[in-house]
């Protein structure tokens, strides 16, 4: 396994995508657990020393415990090539304008790399540079401005890129970082879907016999977490899903046909009324949020102790479909002090299983979304079921804006299932990475029939996204739109204005609550 040690990047994670697209497995560590890990005698099959917002002149840390390790395979990106740098008796010179965003490099000397032409665009991101070349280093690829771009040794497998081969921008950085696993470190390809699955599994092995309690909402991330596990502990594992009104029309669809084609064990608690009775009166998007997410533990663990006692079961474990990005250590400066402005309270299951005395279960914990994907249909779940879009866990509670009633969540549902039968009839599902429709709580004045109508109105929003951190508007095709629109001021009563939201995020958030 390859250890990327972070230094701060804000692309740290890519390069562990990146690797393991290339077939090689890694896993993203902490300076601190690099050292801790290098004194117990443990080593990678080699490391990757991120970039970060640090300078080599402000960072007085002592790395020979990394370059002491005359066999062990080093990358540098970025900052990690400068300490390489400074570490090897090179000249690390303070930039006075840096380079930042494209730049064109080019191969020196001789050198080639597989599938990478003489000269490419990469994407840089650096003031500081590296101004005369470590002992027993060759220059392999230098900037049209003529800075050092790339490094290699002349003996011992190690390679230094001042560019960033892991961001999409740099032209050939997959081909380049497959240069270092495969030419200069000489590893063996170690990760795919068989691989991965296996590793899943192996985080569930072991605790056969216990029962095994999972808040399954049927998305791409329990669905896999649970079918996996289901493979490994069989019928110990019972899969409850909450249904707290909140839902669509496709979500309900979709829990029938679950129950029905796969063998998991699906439990369907049906505690609508609990979470209507919970949040009459509150429309502030808080309120409902918090309201949301604390009914939904309460009736959660009230429902599983009468299961418990009328089944006469004890859980032990609570299975959890958390992904890698929820887990990384991240010491990012800007996270240092731990405080984070909270934009909104995201509703989760966090807190049940103190409260309940469970241990944690959480097998996708190393994973990307694309490798539980990936991984889905490796375990045979169909295409659909882990492609589906994000659905939040409060659900179209926080699309109805302000207060919730019977009619108002009746109106959403019937929105959203007329955008997505059109998503679907004109193939477009894929085109998009989310879609939904909000119930606004505003009046205009339309015309339907011969009078004058005084109504509400929905407002469609599709965005693309690779995570939901930032998001553009989709631009979907008008006849579309037109065509959802007709259909919802038709359809849907009390509905006179369809709007379509044209906000990236930043500034706007995805959901509008
Ligand atoms: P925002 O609105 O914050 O949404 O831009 C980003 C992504 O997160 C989803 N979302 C949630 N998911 N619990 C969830 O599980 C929540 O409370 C929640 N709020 C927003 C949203 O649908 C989008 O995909």
């Amino acid at each position: 396994q390859i250890w990327i040690v972070d230094f701060g990047s804000q692309y740290t994670q890519l390069i562990t995508r990146k690797s393991r697209e290339l077939g090689y497995s890694s896993e993203i560590i902490t300076v601190k657990k690099a050292r801790e890990f290098f004194k117990e005698g443990k080593r990678p099959n080699a490391l990757v020393l991120s970039g970060g917002p640090q300078s080599v002149f402000e960072d007085d840390t002592n790395y020979d415990f990394v370059f002491d390790n005359k066999d062990l395979p080093i990358l540098g990106v970025c900052y990690g090539m400068q300490l390489m740098g400074k570490y090897f008796g090179g000249v690390v010179e303070k930039g006075t304008i840096g380079e930042y965003g494209h730049a064109k490099i080019h191969l020196l000397n001789g050198f080639k790399m597989d599938g990478v032409p003489d000269e490419v665009n990469v994407w840089m991101s650096h003031s500081d540079h590296i101004s005369k070349l470590p002992k027993d280093f060759d220059l392999v690829m230098e900037s049209a401005n003529g800075l050092v771009s790339a490094i290699e040794h002349k003996e011992r497998p190690m390679m230094g890129l001042q560019f960033h081969p892991e961001v999409e921008h740099s032209e050939h950085g997959k081909d380049i970082l497959n240069h270092f696993f495969k030419d200069v470190a000489k590893l063996e390809k170690d990760w795919d879907a068989t691989e991965m699955l296996e590793e899943a599994k192996d985080l569930v092995r072991g605790i056969e016999k216990s029962k095994v309690l999972c808040a399954f909402s049927g998305g791409v991330d329990s669905l896999v977490a649970a079918q996996l596990s289901h493979e490994v502990i069989g019928d110990n594992l019972y899969c409850f899903f909450v249904d707290h009104g909140l839902l669509r029309p496709q979500d309900y669809n979709h829990i029938e046909i679950l129950k029905e084609k796969t063998n998991l064990n699906i439990e369907v608690i049906d505690v609508k009324d609990e979470f209507m009775a919970n949040l009459k009166g509150k429309s502030d998007p808080e309120d409902k949020r918090k309201a949301i997410g604390k009914t939904f533990i309460d009736v959660f663990e009230k429902k599983v102790k009468e299961y418990q006692d009328s089944h006469d079961i004890n859980f032990e474990y609570l299975l959890q479909g958390t992904l890698y990005p929820d887990v990384i250590e991240s010491i990012s400066p800007h996270e240092e002090d731990g405080k984070s402005v909270t934009i909104k309270s995201h509703h989760n299951v966090g807190g049940l299983p103190e409260r309940m005395n469970l241990k944690l279960l959480e097998p996708l914990r190393y994973l990307f979304k694309d490798e539980v994907r990936k991984m889905g249909e490796e375990l045979g779940l169909e295409h659909g079921w882990v492609h589906r879009h994000p659905f939040p866990g409060p659900g179209i509670g926080i699309r109805v804006l302000g207060e919730l009633t019977e009619t108002r969540i009746a109106q959403v549902q019937q929105s959203d299932q007329i955008l997505f039968e059109e998503l679907h009839a004109n193939n477009l599902y894929q085109s998009t990475w989310q879609a939904l429709t909000v119930l606004l709580p505003v009046k205009t004045v339309g015309v339907k029939g011969d009078g004058r109508a005084y109504e509400e109105v929905i407002c469609l929003r599709m965005v693309n996204s690779s995570d939901g951190m930032t998001a553009t508007w989709t631009d979907m095709p008008h006849a579309f739109l037109s065509r959802v629109s007709s259909r919802i001021t038709n359809e849907v009563k009390g509905i006179t204005r369809v709007v379509y939201d044209i906000t990236s995020k930043p500034p706007g958030t995805i959901e509008w609550e």
